[in-house]
């Protein structure tokens, strides 16, 4: 197999439990890594967690704990959400890890041999809960009347010895790696604020800090630690192997395809980090795509206005498939979105159990009823059959192109626009009535129908994995048949397979119990 791909999400801070946030940028990763795994590439998906820096100091002083104690234990609390959620990572980093602290170590004397650290100090404005500098000019008044981050983040004054990054140097050079790779920062919207934020004019960036101690000592000089962003950057490259760059790993997947983040960590991800991975002389990922933020029922979410989501109450009450289609379709990939309850109730029964599930089951249902349980032969394919049949076979390519350039929604839709091409062909072609007045065309009706639900499901896997193995189940696809091989193959469903009985796979959400 010789076509790999490597995706990253960000790795979370231990700081809290994991919310919806979390569980939707892992998701539009793991859908990907699944797509791209039934198209035939070698995969290699990286979640973890982010430990180090002060704001995981501070949460761990207020817990009263040893800060390695209090990450071991935070950081599980993403490794059983991660399995709740039947994500399929191949990999989960924690920044605590020795392999990672070598990384670290070793990418900051890369930077120092470019000649683009040198010692300082420095006296600014500092965000703990963003972890990041803030200039005077980035700041704003909050409600009390104390500096803010224009992120809404309180700030304080801090004054301390500094390596810095020579990141004033790189302002060019970023533009044009920006220039010459037009899809590095995706969607094109964030990539225009990005590259007016370097046309703005770049600071040296301070990469240390003293005033505590939570993280990797910076190699030569203990009395600093290295600022927290540019230990979790290194993530990406320690997880495959860095900095043996002739491991296997890091050969096969570095540079990374995407780096799936959320849109308030861009600029860590477009500006820093490819300027310190150009300034160590390694090559530059290929992508940062970043995602919009959930609001829940109009309101912003925090925890001060307890309307936090947690993802395992959501699961619970909606069921997994339901909750990964819902956040993958509701919203264009990218924009900010609304959660409601009314709208993934709507989505279930509207496009789930009418759309989907309808027609998988109805079609299922008359195989089984109308022809013994057995899948019929067809006759000749009349152009009705071949339009639907050609529809089913182009969605792949459509779906492909979609999910290549992370626009899941449009993915979903074009398969969606095949769903309801197909429902119309049943009523047209209503094989009810066909099996007294011509049962060979019924056949050939309910035939052209199952081999294009097979299409559909096999299409589904990476949205609704459970869901879409259900139904293949149904249709005796057996499981070395359910990649994209086996739609470009040509190869159709053998007539004469026996059927199981159908199951419903997508249940109407009950109305009374929604508006309660
Ligand atoms: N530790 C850094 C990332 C370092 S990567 C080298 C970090 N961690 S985080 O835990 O705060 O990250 C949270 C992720 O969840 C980000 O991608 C963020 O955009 C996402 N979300 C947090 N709240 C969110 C919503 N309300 N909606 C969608 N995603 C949100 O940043």
């Amino acid at each position: 197999m010789n076509k790999s791909y490597y995706v990253t999400t960000p790795i979370y801070y231990v700081n809290d439990a994991p919310h919806i946030g979390h569980a939707y940028t892992t998701l539009a990763c793991d859908a990907l890594a699944r797509f791209k795994r039934l198209d035939g590439y070698d995969v290699h998906f990286l979640t973890g967690t982010d430990e180090h820096g002060q704001k995981v100091e501070k949460s761990a002083e207020a817990a009263g704990i040893d800060p390695q104690e209090f990450t071991n234990k935070v950081s599980q609390n993403f490794r059983d959400l991660a399995d709740f959620m039947s994500f399929t990572h191949s990999d989960f980093i924690r920044t605590t890890e020795e392999r990672h602290k070598k990384a670290c170590q070793d990418i900051w004397h890369r930077l120092e041999a470019s000649g683009d650290i040198y010692l300082g100090s420095y006296a600014g404005w500092y965000a703990v809960r963003d972890e990041a500098f803030y200039g005077e000019d980035e700041l704003k008044k909050g409600p009390d009347g104390t500096k803010i981050a224009s992120t809404g983040a309180p700030v304080e004054w801090v004054e301390e010895p500094s390596y810095f990054f020579r990141l004033s140097n790189w302002g060019e050079r970023l533009l044009a790696f920006y220039d010459e790779n037009p899809d590095f920062i995706l969607p094109k919207t964030r990539r225009n604020e990005v590259i007016s934020f370097v046309k703005g004019g770049l600071m040296d960036l301070s990469i240390s800090r003293t005033t505590f101690n939570w993280g990797v000592s910076v190699p030569g000089d203990d009395q600093h630690i290295m600022y927290v962003w540019l230990d979790a950057l290194t993530n990406y490259m320690t997880a495959v192997g860095f900095p043996d760059t002739e491991a296997d790993l890091y050969k096969k997947f570095w540079p990374a395809d995407l780096h799936m983040v959320g849109k308030d960590i861009l600029r860590f991800h477009a500006v820093y980090w490819p300027a310190f991975v150009l300034s160590a002389g390694l090559p530059t990922p290929k992508r940062v795509f970043a995602h919009g933020w959930w609001t829940n029922e109009g309101e912003k979410i925090s925890k001060s206005l307890g309307n936090v989501i947690d993802p395992i109450e959501l699961v619970n009450s909606y069921g997994l498939d339901q909750v990964r289609y819902f956040l993958l379709r509701e919203v264009p990939f990218g924009n900010d979105g609304d959660f409601s309850r009314r709208a993934i109730v709507g989505r279930m029964n509207s496009d789930l159990a009418n759309d989907y599930g309808n027609l998988a089951q109805r079609v299922l249902s008359m195989v089984h009823k109308n022809c013994d349980g057995v899948l019929p032969e067809p006759g000749l394919f009349s152009d009705a059959d071949q339009v639907l049949l050609s529809a089913a076979k182009d969605a792949l390519a459509n779906v492909r192109a979609k999910m290549d350039v992370q626009a899941f929604h449009e993915a979903l839709e074009a398969v969606w626009v095949v769903i309801r091409q197909s429902n119309g062909y049943v009523d047209a072609q209503a094989p009810w009535k066909l099996k007294k007045e011509d049962p060979a065309r019924m056949n050939t009706v309910l035939y052209t129908l199952a081999e294009t639900i097979r299409h559909l499901a096999i299409l589904t896997q990476p949205f609704m994995p459970d869901a879409s193995a259900r139904i293949l189940d149904q249709l005796s696809v057996p499981e070395d048949s359910r990649s994209f091989a086996a739609i470009e193959n040509g190869k159709m469903l053998v007539a004469g397979a026996e059927m199981p009985k159908p199951e419903g796979v997508f249940p109407r959400y009950v109305e009374d119990e929604c508006d309660s």
